[in-house]
């Protein structure tokens, strides 16, 4: 039985792959080279580290580590910059009705996401009171396709990862859910996330029933 639901953030609650592209165009330009929206895609639910290793193998340049570090550092403020300027408006369609739904139903809420900036966000969206627990960057030492970041959520609810249903946009976060035995629904395209168990285009008009029967 589920009782508890854990969200990812960039991607399924709110979009804000479109920040990142920004923040990660403008530093790879500074370097002398494109970066597309399709090269973006491949950033999804990778950590900021990754992240711009794969941005730097895109551009095929190469830095010593402190040098990498000041990048990710100037690119997060840039980013920062953008999500600063977030409002309530920018939450995904249904996100909100869906999670009164599972309030109403006494589904615990928590948040599983690779970012730092993920308390930052749910303060710009006036979200952080739906959460019960709020598992981000800060407080894993593996991202995902590792699970720790969905597990520490399942262990922050109290609950066992069978009794948790997983959110995901990302491959690699659908990857983590199942390595850590969640069961999980991917929010985005069939060719993305076909390892799921139910995937669907965002929250509007889903009822959580009918979910539940899916799996
Ligand atoms: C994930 C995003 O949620 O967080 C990635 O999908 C991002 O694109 C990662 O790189 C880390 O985010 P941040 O905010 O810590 O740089
Ligand atoms: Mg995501």
């Amino acid at each position: 039985m589920i009782k508890g639901c854990i969200f990812d953030l960039d991607g399924v609650i709110v979009d804000t792959a479109k920040y990142h592209y920004l923040a990660w165009k403008e530093l790879a330009e500074s370097l002398g080279f494109a970066f597309t929206k399709k090269d973006n895609e491949r950033l999804k639910g990778v950590s900021r580290m990754r992240s711009l290793d794969i941005l730097l193998e895109i551009g095929k340049k190469n830095f010593d580590k402190e040098t990498k570090l000041k990048f990710a550092e100037n690119k997060n403020k840039k980013y920062l910059e953008y999500i600063l300027k977030m409002t309530p408006d920018e939450i995904l369609p249904g996100v909100i009705d869906f999670m009164n739904v599972l309030k109403n139903k006494n589904i615990k809420i928590a948040l599983g996401s690779a970012s730092k900036n993920a308390m930052t966000i749910l303060n710009q969206l006036n979200l952080t009171n739906y959460f019960n627990a709020v598992i981000d960057g800060t407080k894993v030492s593996n991202a995902k396709p590792d699970p720790e970041v969905f597990l520490k959520g399942a262990e922050a609810l109290n609950l066992k990862p069978e009794e948790c249903l997983v959110f995901e946009d990302a491959e690699a976060g659908i990857e983590a859910a199942i390595k850590g035995r969640f069961k999980c629904v991917g929010i985005g395209s069939p060719e993305i996330l076909s390892k799921a168990n139910h995937i669907m285009p965002g929250f509007e008009n889903i009822d959580f029933n009918e979910i539940i029967s899916k799996l």
